[in-house]
């Protein structure tokens, strides 16, 4: 699995030309496209990016046959500032003309468990999995922390080991509660994810993780698509120490 590495200026034009050439793809083959969000910040420009250019004509996407999922959310309502779903339904899904049932949002206002065995459940009858088997989507959304974790797979976490569920509801101790999040299996069963590395504070993990020196594995390493692609896609300043 080689990892495709792009260095741009601006990434949220550069995510979302990657956004539509996976969806256009997809469509084209499945006649759906099933694409998980990530949380945090650095993807709401990509998502405003996205809602403006269905605005303005300037991409004609199929909406109606996307399927928008998430790849961790926090334990908070979905209006909470905190919200993952409150940032995409901001900047994209409220946005754009996807009907509410083609979302699927963690629901973060449960007990943890219970939320992550509900997405856990809804992921396997969406994609009408057997016991053994586990959801591709067609594209991930990634980010990076500055500690290495990606998703809420934070280093020294639980989660990091989970082999069989599809979702884990993860104890996350620097923020002394739960985050629920996809496991690794379902991350590296994708045909693609794409990470999205943006600013200088993200630069030295950014080396650490492609170029690692010592035997020290951060979350995000273990991001290794089976079949599928990976690319980092990295700004200038996140990429300067790559040189
Ligand atoms: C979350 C994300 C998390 C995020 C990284 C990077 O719920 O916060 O899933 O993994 O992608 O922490 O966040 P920034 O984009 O804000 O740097």
């Amino acid at each position: 699995m080689t990892a495709n590495r792009k260095v741009v200026t601006d990434i949220a034009n550069a995510a979302a030309q990657e956004f539509y050439r996976c969806a256009d793809a997809a469509i084209a083959t499945r006649n759906r496209f099933c694409v998980a969000l990530s949380g945090g910040s650095t993807p709401r420009g990509v998502y405003s990016l996205l809602a403006a250019d269905q605005r303005s004509g300037t991409h004609r996407l199929s909406w109606d046959r996307v399927y928008i999922f998430f790849g961790d959310e926090r334990h908070v309502p979905p209006d909470h500032p905190d919200s993952n779903y409150r940032m995409a339904n901001e900047a994209l899904l409220s946005r754009v003309p996807i009907s509410e049932d083609h979302v699927f949002r963690i629901r973060g206002e449960l007990d943890a468990d219970a939320a992550a065995q509900q997405y856990d459940k809804q992921l396997r009858a969406f994609f009408n999995l057997q016991p053994d088997e586990w959801p591709e989507f067609d594209l991930i959304f990634l980010g990076l922390g500055d500690d290495g974790h990606t998703a809420s797979l934070f280093p020294g976490s639980a989660a990091l080991e989970e082999k069989s569920k599809l979702v884990a509801a993860n104890w996350v101790e620097k923020f002394k509660d739960y985050r629920m999040t996809l496991t690794f299996p379902v991350l590296n069963h994708a045909a693609e994810v794409m990470f999205l590395v943006s600013g200088e504070g993200k630069a030295q993990i950014l080396k650490d993780v492609l170029r690692p020196i010592a035997a020290e594995s951060y979350p995000a390493q273990r991001v290794q698509p089976e079949n599928g692609k990976l690319i980092w896609l990295a700004d200038q300043a996140a990429a300067s120490l790559l040189r």
